[in-house]
């Protein structure tokens, strides 16, 4: 029997630009808890939602100050305790984000470490003397700016990790007493009835033991994100990860049925060792290459076999196109390809992740110098590597704000400008719109098992179309994208027998197959059942 998280399909909120329900023009949990009749008609199985928790919002909630509460902007526990049981009765499965990499510098644990070196807590975060010239212990560079990622403590005399900013120094797991009472956060929230969690930089919280230095990358360049500008052999995803996973796993063990999500920026062949030597690993460790791979037929197809092999046997795929950390997609591969990419998404092997507003092909924002809120654009102006753009207000309306917030409010970032024509209730009201596709997008993976569960084949395919065959017992779907602005032909791969298209990502009459082909049209996605 499958479960749940292999089946279903999960959508990301970033709960900040979901829905403000108190005019402060900020998303928050009673907001989500309106919304959830919009996510159960899309045809979803789970959300996961972006940090909810005290934090004062350095990096947006990734600096937890409290992980057993929640932000006040958010609402309260009451209304935390009101979502998961309101999103249960929508038969929506709820996923929390867990960051246990990194504490807000306000966290009561981090201010007792910080108090003395001889606090109890000290252990609980990384803290090292200095290097023999007074410097950082060693060339370690935070996330957010390429410049070291050792902060000293003047008070104290040592200085303390950060892989992301000053204002969240990274936790100590090699402790145990930390590890415990991190493991227990995870308890809290599972006895509260929620379904898992998305394990934030998963892969970072094992630091090499010695703490040698990173080698240069001979690749970088000026201009480049400069915090490339070392290889992060030993600051991150070190041979010891596994226990790290392997803890997470056994307390999600004691629940049934709970999901673990971890997010692991790497590739196919070092990504799948997070599920574990015997799967005592996370369940799902996110996998984003289609990310990162060029928007190609023949690279896309490359990736999917690779990925593919590399899974270890009873490793459940997934796939990932975008998150509040990564430009939209309807950006990234322009609006027609958005279709093709979404109809990829949600027929390839593997649980779908959907980021909130890319069902309704949301462009990245335009964000003014003086909008700015994210700290690595603050950090690094004008690289491109802001995350404001993809983490703007959903579109609900046409009014002004789009029923966000009230229309005399200030959004904490700016609805889109074109919100008036690209929002809910406007493309609910169209037939060819991208929501309605992917709405029918959806109900088709949900009823066709082949789609939701069978196993996955490269079929041939002329440069530009991407083909491949999803099939469960009987049942047998080809899928073929045109991944080009061009008009191509599909020679079907067997016989045409009972073939037909079921979906096109195209408006109008569907191809029809004649002499054994099709004509796709140029971005053309198309399902067949065989
Ligand atoms: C993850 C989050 C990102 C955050 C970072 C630090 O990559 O997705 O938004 O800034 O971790 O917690």
């Amino acid at each position: 029997m499958s479960k749940w998280w292999q089946i279903g399909i999960v959508y990301q909120i970033y709960p900040r630009s979901f829905q403000d329900s108190n005019g402060d023009g900020v998303g928050d949990l009673p907001g989500i808890t309106q919304r959830l009749g919009y996510l159960q008609e899309l045809g979803v199985d789970a959300i996961w939602i972006s940090p909810i928790y005290p934090s004062p919002m350095a990096d947006f909630g990734y600096d937890v100050s409290d992980y057993r509460d929640i932000h006040p902007l958010f609402g309260t526990m009451a209304d935390m305790d009101h979502l998961i049981q309101a999103a249960h009765d929508h038969n929506l499965k709820l996923i929390l984000d867990f960051v246990p990499n990194h504490t807000s510098d306000e966290h009561p644990w981090f201010l007792e470490s910080r108090s003395s070196r001889r606090s109890p807590k000290r252990d609980w975060y990384i803290w090292r003397d200095p290097a023999p010239d007074g410097g950082p212990p060693n060339n370690w560079l935070s996330r957010f700016d390429g410049q070291s990622a050792w902060e000293w403590d003047a008070k104290t005399g040592q200085y303390y990790l950060h892989s992301f900013l000053a204002e969240q120094p990274d936790l100590n797991w090699r402790n145990p007493e930390l590890r415990a009472a991190m493991l227990d956060v995870l308890r809290f929230w599972f006895d509260k009835g929620v379904d898992g969690f998305r394990v934030d930089v998963s892969y970072r919280v094992m630091k090499d033991a010695q703490f040698r230095d990173n080698p240069p990358n001979p690749n970088w360049q000026p201009g480049m994100d400069p915090a490339k500008q070392v290889i992060e052999t030993y600051s991150r995803n070190t041979p010891d990860i596994e226990h790290f996973n392997r803890w997470l796993r056994e307390v999600a063990d004691e629940y049934e049925d709970r999901v673990l999500i971890g997010e692991i920026n790497l590739p196919p062949h070092e990504l799948v060792k997070h599920y574990g030597r015997s799967l005592n690993g996370f369940h799902l460790p996110f996998n984003f290459n289609l990310i990162f791979t060029p928007w190609d037929a023949a690279a896309v197809r490359t990736l999917i076999e690779t990925y593919e092999v590399a899974l270890p046997d009873g490793a459940w795929p997934n796939w990932v196109l975008g998150n509040h950390d990564q430009h939209r997609i309807a950006s990234r591969v322009g609006a027609a390809q958005a279709r093709v990419a979404m109809m990829l998404l949600l027929t390839l092997r593997g649980t779908p992740t959907l980021y909130y507003g890319d069902e309704l092909g949301m462009l990245d924002g335009d964000i003014a110098p003086e909008q700015v809120q994210d700290p690595w654009e603050k950090k690094v102006p004008g690289l491109g590597l802001g995350r404001d753009p993809e983490r703007t207000p959903l579109p609900w309306t046409a009014v002004p704000n789009a029923g966000f917030c009230p229309p005399d409010v200030t959004p904490w970032l700016p609805l889109n400008a074109d919100a008036a024509a690209v929002n809910v209730a406007s493309q609910q009201a169209n037939p060819v719109s991208m929501l309605t596709f992917t709405q029918k997008l959806i109900q088709l993976r949900r009823e066709t098992a082949a789609l939701n569960q069978g196993s996955y084949h490269s079929l041939p395919a002329p440069d530009g179309l991407l083909a491949y065959e999803r099939r469960h017992g009987e049942q047998i779907c080809w899928v073929v994208l045109n991944m080009t602005g061009e008009s191509k032909k599909w020679e079907l791969p067997g016989d045409a027998g009972e073939t037909s298209v079921l979906l096109s990502t195209e408006a109008g009459e569907l191809p029809g197959i004649a002499n054994g082909a099709l004509h796709l049209r140029p971005n053309e996605g198309l399902v067949l059942s065989v």
